[in-house]
């Protein structure tokens, strides 16, 4: 046992030929595998198939069921039966919560969308000269593009463990050109993190100078547990109306890893004020969501309980997965010390750090011997990572061996570079 960075030049040259050997002889099996894919598995969306059944032509045959016509436009703020479900999920009133159709992330784009066209509350922020947002990192390529698209300057804030960090983030907002910022803040994407009760606390009593700052609260692993010991996380419009600071939060969440990813429902949370302004954007854009698919998840489900007794199902087939990738990097990694991971309670991710400098290196051997990885740098704003050192590990998709095969070869690239580094 001996950590890397203790071997003599000569062990390395040794290690380094043996590691090329491993290498070369995975290579040679021509491997076709995938980590790449935050996405649930066959088995687990098989878990959602009798949404498919839940509504039928004979239900209709004598009109339409549940609250109202279901079948024709209308109700632009979602069915009753949904608003109150996610009311329940998420701790929030009813007439706070907005239904929409089948992507939280097509919500967020909205959002911003308005933001930058009319306002978030005042100024378009099209018309107030180079805005910034702060994009807590590693985090969600998906939401560094969008500010990205928008040309918005995105600011790296370091994540702590507990959520981003605060002192920075706090010393931050003192400049008004920064509008925002992108939290996931229960089971992080990639991270795993759930933001402590202090984290929580502080960002429901920031002020920022920007008065039409937001915050973009992407609950997107809310219920998603993949052990019994559970992260809690505090509800953010609760603490928020201590501060009287409610219009600073809009908070989305999804079926999307619950149900099915892209036909799921979608829905966000927002004080009085939001929801009137958003309401009022959406008239514009729809005249109406797919409220049948609203009432077939309700009907689904049942209740909270009813989607926290499915989150079960999806657990017992995802820890397995998560358990697996964790035992090869013990095993296989530890005594080198050349790496960390996380071992999260929840979330759809292993956050991955490999030796600062070697991420891209580590990438670039995987794909040559047939393992794809979540692009390097993408959790990193401008997909550049400073020190080039973190990976996104998506265990959810391949089948169990598959990904110990795919783990094994990581783990010899991840030395392979290592090596290579160190002996210059
Ligand atoms: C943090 C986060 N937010 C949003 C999404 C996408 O959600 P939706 O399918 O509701 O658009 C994902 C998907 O991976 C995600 O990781």
């Amino acid at each position: 046992m001996m950590a890397l960075k203790d071997y003599t030049k000569e062990q390395l040259v040794t290690l380094k030929a043996e590691l090329e050997k491993e290498y070369n002889e995975f290579k040679a099996k021509g491997l076709k595998l995938d980590m790449s894919r935050g996405k649930p598995g066959a088995d687990q969306l098989a878990l959602s198939n009798a949404l498919l059944d839940v509504l039928t032509s004979k239900d209709f045959e004598q009109g339409s069921v549940g609250s109202s016509e279901m079948r024709n436009y209308g109700i632009i703020t979602g069915i009753p039966e949904c608003r109150k479900l996610f009311s329940d999920l998420l701790g929030v009133s009813a007439d706070n919560i907005i239904v929409c159709g089948n992507s939280s992330l097509n919500m967020m784009f909205d959002y911003i969308t308005q933001c930058m066209l009319t306002g978030s509350d005042g100024t378009p922020w099209k018309d107030q000269g180079k805005i910034k947002f702060l994009c807590p990192s590693p985090g969600y390529d998906r939401h560094f593009a969008i500010c990205q698209y928008y040309a918005m300057e995105l600011i790296t804030v370091p994540m702590t463990g507990e959520g981003p960090d605060m002192d920075v983030v706090e010393e931050l907002i003192k400049d008004s050109s920064v509008k925002g910022m992108f939290c996931v803040p229960k089971y992080s994407n990639p991270t795993g993190e759930t933001y402590s009760r202090e984290t929580v606390d502080r960002i429901a009593k920031m002020k920022p100078a920007a008065k039409d700052f937001r915050i973009i609260w992407d609950n997107a692993y809310i219920i998603h547990d993949l052990k019994d010991e559970t992260d809690h996380l505090d509800n953010i419009f609760d603490i928020l109306k201590k501060y009287d600071n409610e219009d600073m939060v809009i908070e989305f969440t999804s079926t999307s890893k619950i149900t099915f990813p892209g036909a799921g429902v979608a829905c966000l949370a927002a004080s009085d004020k939001n929801i009137e302004i958003i309401k009022n954007r959406m008239q514009f854009q729809t005249i109406g969501h797919d409220k049948i698919n609203q009432l077939r998840h309700v009907k689904f489900f049942g209740s909270v309980d009813g989607i926290l007794r499915h989150m079960q199902l999806h657990k017992a087939i995802l820890a397995p997965k998560f358990d697996a990738v964790i035992n090869e990097f013990d095993a296989l990694l530890s005594e080198y010390e050349i790496a960390s991971w996380t071992k999260p309670n929840g979330g759809y991710f292993i956050s991955f750090d490999v030796m600062p400098g070697t991420a891209k290196r580590v990438g670039q051997l995987c794909k040559e011997a047939g393992v794809t990885l979540t692009t390097v740098g993408a959790t990193y704003p401008y997909g550049i990572d400073p020190q080039d050192k973190n990976i996104r590990i998506a265990p959810s998709f391949p089948p169990v061996d598959e990904l110990i095969t795919a783990t094994r070869l990581l783990c010899i690239c991840v030395k392979l570079a290592a090596t290579e580094k160190l002996l210059g």
